[in-house]
C-alpha cells in the first residue's frame, strides 16, 4: 500500500493538458510516522476524526475526477448553468450534439454549422494552453452569439460528462477535442496519452452507459498512414507504422473505437482529416506561423525531403471539412446498445477527409507571399526526423460515395480567405471578429 500511494499520486498529477501541470503536495511525511513515535493527545484526536469522516463519507469516484470537479465547483453546476446548457441544446431538428473541442479550430466551425441549421449544440473544451487561449476565447464568444454554450471542462472529467448527459439527451457526439500537433509530442508526450487515449475512453464510457446511446463521430488523422509510401492513401491501406506519438494515439483511438463498437453497440465514425486550414485556424500549423513570421519580416524555415525531395501536404479547406463532418453525422446510424448492453451490430466507419491534391510547401509559401504582398525570407533545411511525414495525399472516393463529400476550395482560394481573416483579426481584435 505504501508502495502504491506515491505511484498513484504521481499518476494523478499527469497533466491532461499542457501547461496545466500542478504537482500535488507531497504526503510522504506520513510514511515516516513510526509506531514508536510519540503520539500526542492532539494527533490521536486528529486521526480519530479522520477515520470517522472517512467512514461516514459516501464512496467517491476516481480521485482525479473528484479533484477536477472540486476545482470547478460553483462553475459547472447550479440552475443557471443547467439552464444555459439546456438552452444551448434546444433543437429544431431532433438532433442534439455534444461537440468536444468546441473552442478549437474545427470544433468551433462545426458547432456553428450545426447550430445554424437548427441542431441543438452544446460545446465542451478545457481551454488548454497548447496555443493562445485568447483565440479559443474569441471562438467561444462568436459561438455564444450563435447560441452555442461552450462548457469549460475536460473530457477526463466523468462527473461533468455524466452531468451533461443528464441535463441534455444527446443524439450525437462530435468528438474533436484532442492534443493535436506532431512535434509537440516530443516535449509533452503525456498530454497526448491523457487527451487522445484516456480522455477518449472516458468519453466512450459515458456514451456507452447513457440511454439512449448517442452516435459518435470523431477526428482521427491522416497521420495514421505514417510511413506508408503507397499513394493516394486509401482507408484500407496499412496504418501500423506511425511516425509520431500523435499518430500512434490516433491509431490507438481507431482501435479503441472498434472495441466499443464491438462490445457495446456504439455507432462510431472516425474521420481522418488531412491538414485542415482556414480562418480561425491553429497557430501551431505552418501556414499560420509562416504568415505571422512573413509579416514580421522574420525568416521562415522550409523543410525539404532527403535529396531535395518535395515535402507536400494535401491541404483541406475548413469549410470542406465541416461539410464532411456534417455529412458523417447525418449518415450515422443509431447506436444499438442501451445502458451499456449491446443489442445487435452497430455501424463502424472510417473516412478520409482530404482534398486529393497535395501541394508542395514551397508553393504554399509563394501563395502566402502573393496574398500578403510581402516577400518571405526563406531558409530551406532537410526535414528532421521528428514525426512529420514527407507527403500526404488522400483517396476520398469512399467519403465521396458514402457522404457525398466533394471538396471545392483549392489552396489558392482558401489561403486568400485565411489571410483576410488573419489581417482583420490581429489588426482589430474583437471589433470585427466574425466567421
Ligand atoms: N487541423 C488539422 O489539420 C487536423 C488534422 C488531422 C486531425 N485533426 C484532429 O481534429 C481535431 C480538431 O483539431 P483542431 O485543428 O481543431 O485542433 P484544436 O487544438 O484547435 O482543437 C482541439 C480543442 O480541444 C481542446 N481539448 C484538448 N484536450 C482536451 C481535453 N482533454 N478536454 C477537453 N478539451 C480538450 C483544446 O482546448 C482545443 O480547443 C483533433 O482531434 C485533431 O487531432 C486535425
Ligand atoms: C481509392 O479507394 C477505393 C476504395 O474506397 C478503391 O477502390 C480505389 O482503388 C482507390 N483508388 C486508388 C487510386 O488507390
Amino acid at each position: 500500500m505504501t508502495q502504491l500511494k506515491p505511484i498513484l499520486s504521481h499518476l494523478d498529477s499527469i497533466p491532461s493538458t499542457p501547461g496545466k501541470f500542478k504537482p500535488e503536495k507531497s504526503f510522504s511525511y506520513f510514511y515516516r510516522l513510526r509506531l514508536h513515535s510519540k503520539l500526542t493527545l492532539w494527533s490521536f484526536i486528529f486521526i480519530v476524526a479522520i477515520v470517522f469522516f472517512v467512514l461516514i463519507s459516501p464512496p467517491s469516484p476516481a480521485p482525479e475526477t473528484t479533484r477536477r470537479s472540486l476545482q470547478m465547483a460553483g462553475k459547472n453546476t447550479g440552475s443557471d448553468w443547467e439552464n444555459r446548457v439546456r438552452a444551448s441544446g434546444r433543437s429544431k431538428t431532433g438532433r442534439v450534439v455534444l461537440v468536444t473541442g468546441a473552442a478549437g479550430f474545427v470544433g468551433a466551425h462545426v458547432s456553428a454549422a450545426l447550430k445554424r441549421r437548427g441542431d441543438g449544440v452544446v460545446g465542451l473544451d478545457n481551454f488548454n494552453k497548447y496555443y493562445e487561449i485568447a483565440l479559443k476565447e474569441s471562438r467561444k464568444l462568436l459561438l455564444e452569439k450563435d447560441g452555442v454554450f461552450v462548457v469549460k471542462g475536460d473530457i477526463n472529467d466523468g462527473v461533468l460528462l455524466r452531468k451533461l448527459f443528464e441535463t441534455v439527451s444527446f443524439t450525437h457526439v462530435m468528438h474533436l477535442a484532442a492534443q493535436a500537433g506532431v512535434r509537440y509530442a516530443m516535449k509533452n508526450p503525456s498530454s497526448y496519452i491523457q487527451s487522445n487515449i484516456a480522455g477518449f475512453v472516458n468519453l466512450l464510457e459515458v456514451c456507452k452507459s447513457s440511454n439512449p446511446q448517442p452516435a459518435v463521430i470523431w477526428a482521427s488523422s491522416s497521420s495514421v498512414y505514417g510511413l506508408n509510401s503507397k499513394v493516394p492513401f486509401s482507408e484500407k491501406d496499412r496504418t501500423d507504422q506511425p511516425a509520431s506519438l500523435y499518430a500512434a494515439t490516433k491509431k490507438a483511438g481507431e482501435e479503441i473505437a472498434h472495441s466499443y463498437n464491438h462490445i457495446y453497440g456504439l455507432s462510431l465514425t472516425g474521420l481522418r482529416f488531412f491538414t485542415v486550414y482556414g480562418p480561425w485556424g491553429r497557430p501551431d500549423m505552418a501556414y499560420f506561423f509562416f504568415t505571422k513570421n512573413i509579416l514580421k519580416g522574420k525568416s521562415i524555415t522550409i523543410f525539404e525531403g532527403v535529396d531535395h525531395g518535395t515535402v507536400a501536404r494535401d491541404f483541406t479547406y475548413i469549410d470542406d471539412v465541416v461539410k464532411g463532418c456534417v455529412a458523417a453525422l447525418d449518415t450515422a446510424k443509431k447506436s444499438t446498445g442501451s445502458g451499456g448492453k449491446k443489442n445487435g451490430a452497430a455501424q463502424f466507419r472510417i473516412f478520409n477527409l482530404g482534398n486529393t491534391s497535395p501541394v508542395p510547401v514551397s508553393k504554399l509559401v509563394s501563395i502566402l507571399e502573393k496574398h500578403l504582398k510581402v516577400k518571405a525570407k526563406k531558409k530551406v533545411v532537410t526535414m528532421p526526423r521528428n514525426g512529420d511525414v514527407p507527403f500526404t495525399h488522400a483517396n476520398i472516393s469512399l467519403a465521396s460515395k458514402e457522404l457525398g463529400y466533394k471538396p471545392t476550395t483549392d489552396l489558392e482560394a482558401g489561403l486568400k480567405k485565411f489571410v483576410k481573416w488573419y489581417l482583420n483579426y490581429y489588426d482589430s481584435k474583437k471589433k470585427h471578429a466574425s466567421w
